[in-house]
C-alpha cells in the first residue's frame, strides 16, 4: 500500500507538470479509474472516452484502456500526443477482424452500408461508413434501417445479432466475439437467477443471445452503471467485465453486485470475467509513460483521415 500511495502521488504530480489528462475505461484497475476522476480526467464507456478526449484542451492524453481507444483519440485529435500504459493492450474483436479480409468482405457486398463497432483497428474503420459503440449502435442502425439501408456489420456477432433482433434491420454479420463476454452462460445464469430471485440482471450486449435474453437491462458500461444506480433493486447480477464493479459499488453504495456465471456451474466467477488486455494497464507502466513520454500512439495519416469520417458521423449523430 505504501508503494501504491507513492506511485499515485508521483503520477498526480506528473499529470499536472506535463499538463496531461488521464482518460480511463471502466474495466481498468480501480486505482487508475480513481486517479482519472480525481485529476480532472474521465472514466467512462468508449463513446464518452472519445468525446472527452476530443473536447479536452490538454495537449497530452493518457488513454488507459485498449489500443482502439488510443487510436480513436489520435484520429479525432491528430495534434495531441496520445500515450498508453501498454501498446500491446489489444482486443479479441480487433484481432479477429483483419483489415484486408474485411475489405474483401465489403467488396463482395457493395450494396450494403458498412457499420463497424468501435473495437476495431483504424484500417477497418477507414473502410466503414459508420462507427458505433455499444451505447449508440441500436439507435444508429434503427436510423439506417428506417432509411431502407441494408447493413454489413463487423466484428461482434453477438452485438450484431442483438441489434438485428431489436431493429429488424437486414444485417450481414462478421463472426467475431469478445473473449470475455462470450464466456457468460445462459443456462447457468438461469440457475443463478433462481438463487437470487430479487436480483435484476444487467448485461453488456457483447454477451451471447442466451444471456441477453435474460437481461432486465442491456447496455454499454455507462448505461449499466446508470441502471445499477437508478433501478429500484438491492441485488444485481452483472454480465460484463468485473472491472465495472468498482464504479457500480461507488455509484450505488449498499447494493449488492454478483458477477454472472462464466463456467459450467452456478458458482460466481470473480476472476475470469476480466479482460486480459484491460488488465495490462497499471500504476507502474502509467508512471513510466509519464516519466519518459514513451508508448505514443501513431496512426497512418491517410488511414486516420479516412477513419475519421465514420467516427465523426457517430459523434454528430450522438450530439
Ligand atoms: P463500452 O463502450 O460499453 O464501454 O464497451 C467497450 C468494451 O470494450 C466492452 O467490452
Ligand atoms: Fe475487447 Fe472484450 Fe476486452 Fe472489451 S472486454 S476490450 S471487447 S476483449
Amino acid at each position: 500500500p505504501e508503494e501504491k500511495i507513492a506511485l499515485k502521488s508521483r503520477i498526480r504530480a506528473l499529470l499536472k507538470e506535463k499538463q496531461a489528462v488521464l482518460v480511463a475505461h471502466y474495466y481498468v484497475d480501480a486505482d487508475l479509474q480513481d486517479l482519472a476522476e480525481e485529476t480532472g480526467g474521465c472514466v467512462s464507456d468508449s463513446l464518452e472516452m472519445a468525446r472527452f478526449g476530443r473536447d479536452h484542451e490538454a495537449k497530452t492524453l493518457i488513454v488507459a484502456g485498449v489500443r482502439f481507444m488510443g487510436e480513436t483519440a489520435k484520429i479525432l485529435s491528430p495534434e495531441k500526443t496520445i500515450l498508453m500504459p501498454d501498446l500491446d493492450a489489444t482486443c479479441s474483436l480487433d484481432l479477429g477482424c483483419d483489415a484486408n479480409e474485411f475489405a474483401a468482405f465489403c467488396d463482395a457486398h457493395p450494396d450494403r452500408t458498412v457499420v463497424v463497432y468501435a473495437n476495431t483497428s483504424a484500417a477497418v474503420k477507414a473502410r466503414a461508413d459508420w462507427m458505433v459503440t455499444s451505447s449508440i449502435g441500436l439507435d444508429i442502425v434503427r436510423h439506417l434501417h428506417a432509411q431502407g439501408k441494408k447493413i454489413l456489420w463487423a466484428p461482434d456477432k453477438h452485438l450484431g445479432s442483438y441489434i438485428q433482433k431489436e431493429t429488424g434491420a437486414d444485417m450481414l454479420l462478421w463472426q467475431g466475439s469478445c473473449l470475455v463476454h462470450d464466456e457468460f452462460k445462459g443456462v447457468e445464469l438461469d440457475v443463478m437467477k433462481a438463487e437470487y430471485p430479487n436480483a435484476k440482471v444487467l448485461v453488456h450486449p457483447e454477451s451471447p443471445a442466451s444471456v441477453v435474453a435474460q437481461a432486465d437491462v442491456v447496455g454499454s458500461t455507462s448505461q449499466l452503471i446508470h441502471a445499477a444506480q437508478t433501478m429500484d433493486a438491492q441485488e444485481f447480477i452483472v454480465a460484463t467485465d468485473n472491472g465495472i464493479l468498482h464504479k457500480m459499488q461507488m455509484a450505488a453504495p449498499g447494493k449488492r453486485f454478483i458477477v454472472a456465471p462464466t463456467a459450467g456451474n452456478s458458482a460466481t466467477c470473480k476472476s475470469c470475467a476480466h479482460c486480459p488486455w484491460m488488465a495490462m494497464n497499471g500504476l507502474r507502466n502509467l508512471l513510466h509513460v509519464l516519466e519518459t513520454g514513451s508508448n505514443e500512439i501513431t496512426v497512418d495519416t491517410a488511414i486516420a483521415y479516412k477513419a475519421k469520417t465514420c467516427i465523426d458521423r457517430m459523434l454528430d449523430f450522438a450530439a
